[in-house]
């Protein structure tokens, strides 16, 4: 659904503010004195997923006459799960935030876009204005000064920029002809306007992924590798394992022939490639402050188990309350909650990624450090591909290395995707020493993401929900809050015989087949 890759430019200006608490964070004793009218329904994680969860509810109120009490508990201090920024040299004053986790979104990502008008946040786009090259390990294998013109270029035919993207196009037509390229960009229109419908005033309901995978006619997608599938289409192998597998590497840490060809296309979807301003957690933080949730911040949820009258007790580091309802939205194994026992999710791998962020002086990695001649201009997105290590040669040291813009006057701040840990040693040793500020952080970023036919539970039990099922499906900041609208619009309809748009009579502010319309949204 987006071209990480896109993530070249850089927050320009605008320091985000270091994150205040901009809720009530009442205790969950004082609730307990309340009257117990209403339904009452935990969340656990306040991500995209959670935070997404908590605002389709208040929709939902806004437009039926349901009382509903929502709960929402966060492990960690912060909003945005894996979606946050930190700060060089840690100081939010002096730098911009660099997204430290998820870092785009593309206007096809119809919540995250909608949300950005809705709660006035200015998004930055990407122009990719300063160049992309692939690097296998030994050589760099392919390199254009501006990317984005160029694919829209070749697969589109559209004429805009000056003579150095003809050149481009030039080179990449040279490389991979033409036909692979517009027929990788038919692979990713079709299934882009099948994801479309999701936000149609009539959008699928899915109790189970397997269902929606049949709806969207997605299954052959599902079942095949993206190398595999894109042959079938009649793209070249070297399109496949350079252009194709930099785009699944950078995104998904994933080779072309290890990750299912859905996500394979979603990783290709770079038209309009945008982020917050500031950070995209800021979206997550509006969710929930616009819902009329509780909010329990450094809250550990540690188990949940079902009473004989049907509730579900939440336990956590503030003690246990009963609820009619609990969705889940973070990845079950990484949370440490115990189940009941008849409850099981199938164990999910999910890809270790090493982030590292750092600063340097140097205006580019210097071509020596990749044993190329020096007259070598390195392109500012340094992207790879496993073609090298297939044919014998060495599997690259990092997935991505891409540098996101200036911090101060002589002063650039970098970013790298890794599989191992990035050594202070083999930082100073590429960069000559010029290395100032450093960050790591690991993540388990996204699931392992092989061709399947079956995915996770969405509905665990009675009133309890998984909304991180869908990530194996496909796993983005959207792709979560479409999970948590339609977990929403089950349990709104198991429990109040309604959904998020209230009664069906009653949903109808926006021309339902306008362009625009947003499911959710604009009913
Ligand atoms: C490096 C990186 C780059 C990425 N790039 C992109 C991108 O460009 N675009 C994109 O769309 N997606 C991207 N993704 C994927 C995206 O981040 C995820 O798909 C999405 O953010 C998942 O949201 P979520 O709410 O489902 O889960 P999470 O964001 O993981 O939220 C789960 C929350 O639950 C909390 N939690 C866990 N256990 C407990 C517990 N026991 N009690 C209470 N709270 C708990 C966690 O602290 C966490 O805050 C990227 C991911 C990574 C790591
Ligand atoms: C949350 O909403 C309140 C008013 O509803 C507003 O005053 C506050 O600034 C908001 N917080 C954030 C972070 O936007
Ligand atoms: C909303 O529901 C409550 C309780 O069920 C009822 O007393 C009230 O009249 C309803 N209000 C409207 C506007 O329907
Ligand atoms: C939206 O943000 C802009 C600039 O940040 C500000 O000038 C404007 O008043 C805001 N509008 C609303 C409706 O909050
Ligand atoms: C289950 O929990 C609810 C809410 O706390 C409580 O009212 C009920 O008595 C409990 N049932 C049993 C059998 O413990
Ligand atoms: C970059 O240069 C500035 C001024 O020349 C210096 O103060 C700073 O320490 C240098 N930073 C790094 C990372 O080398
Ligand atoms: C649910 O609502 C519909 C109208 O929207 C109504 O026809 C139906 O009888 C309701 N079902 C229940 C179980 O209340």
């Amino acid at each position: 659904m987006y071209l990480r890759v896109a993530l070249l430019a850089l927050p320009t200006a605008a320091l985000a503010l270091q994150f205040q608490l901009p809720f009530k964070l009442p205790f969950l004793q004082q609730k307990a004195l309340e009257s117990s009218q209403s339904t009452r329904i935990a969340i656990v994680g306040a991500g995209a997923a959670g935070s997404s969860a908590a605002f389709w509810i208040a929709k939902a109120q806004e437009r039926s006459n349901i009382s509903i009490q929502v709960d929402v508990y966060e492990r960690s201090s912060y909003i945005g799960g894996r979606s946050t920024v930190v700060y060089p040299y840690d100081d939010p004053q002096g730098y911009p935030g660099v997204e430290l986790g998820a870092s785009i979104f593309i206007p096809a990502n119809r919540n995250l876009w909608r949300a950005t008008h809705e709660f006035n946040l200015s998004r930055r786009d990407f122009h990719d204005e300063e160049g992309l090259g692939i690097w296998d390990g030994t050589s760099l294998v392919f390199a254009v000064r501006h990317f984005l013109y160029w694919v829209s270029r070749l697969t589109r035919l559209q004429a805009t920029g000056g003579w150095w993207s003809w050149w481009d196009t030039a080179k990449a037509l040279f490389r991979y002809g033409f036909h692979s390229p517009r027929r990788t960009q038919k692979v990713v229109d079709d299934m882009v306007s099948k994801f479309l419908t999701l936000y149609s005033s009539t959008p699928p309901k899915w109790s189970k992924l397997e269902d929606l995978a049949q709806t969207l006619e997605w299954n052959d997608l599902l079942s095949k590798n993206t190398a595999d599938w894109l042959e079938g289409e009649g793209v070249n192998h070297r399109f496949i394992s350079e252009i194709v597998e930099a785009s699944t590497r950078v995104n998904y840490g994933h080779n072309v022939d290890e990750i299912h060809a859905l996500e394979g296309a979603c990783s290709l979807a770079p038209t309009g490639a945008t982020a917050v301003d500031g950070g995209n957690f800021q979206i997550f933080e509006q969710f929930l402050n616009r819902s009329t949730a509780n909010v329990f911040l450094k809250t550990s949820v540690q188990s949940i188990t079902a009473n004989s009258s049907g509730k579900w007790i939440v336990a956590s580091d503030r003690g246990s309350q009963s609820y009619d309802a609990v969705i889940i939205a973070a990845p079950w194994q990484s949370t440490g909650i115990a189940l009941p026992e008849e409850i099981t999710i199938p164990k999910q791998p999910y890809v270790h990624l090493h982030v590292t962020l750092f600063s340097t002086n140097l205006s580019s990695l210097p071509a020596k450090s990749l044993n190329l001649p020096a007259s070598t201009k390195i392109p500012p997105m340094l992207l790879t591909t496993h073609e090298g290590a297939r044919n014998g040669g060495k599997e690259p040291e990092f997935n991505s290395l891409s540098y996101h813009g200036k911090i101060s006057d002589s002063e650039w701040v970098v970013k790298i995707f890794s599989k191992q840990r990035i050594s202070d040693e083999w930082l100073s040793k590429m960069f000559d020493g010029q290395v100032g500020w450093v960050y790591r952080k690991e993540w388990d970023a996204y699931p392992v993401l092989p061709p399947t036919s079956s995915f996770p539970q969405i509905k665990l039990a009675d009133g309890l929900y998984y909304s991180n099922s869908f990530e194996p499906f496909i796993s983005t900041m959207e792709t979560e809050t479409i999970s948590s609208r339609n977990i929403v619009d089950l349990l709104l309809e198991e429990h109040f015989n309604t959904t998020i748009c209230g009664k069906p009579e009653l949903s109808d502010t926006v021309q339902k087949d306008s362009d625009d319309y947003v499911y959710g949204w604009d009913c």
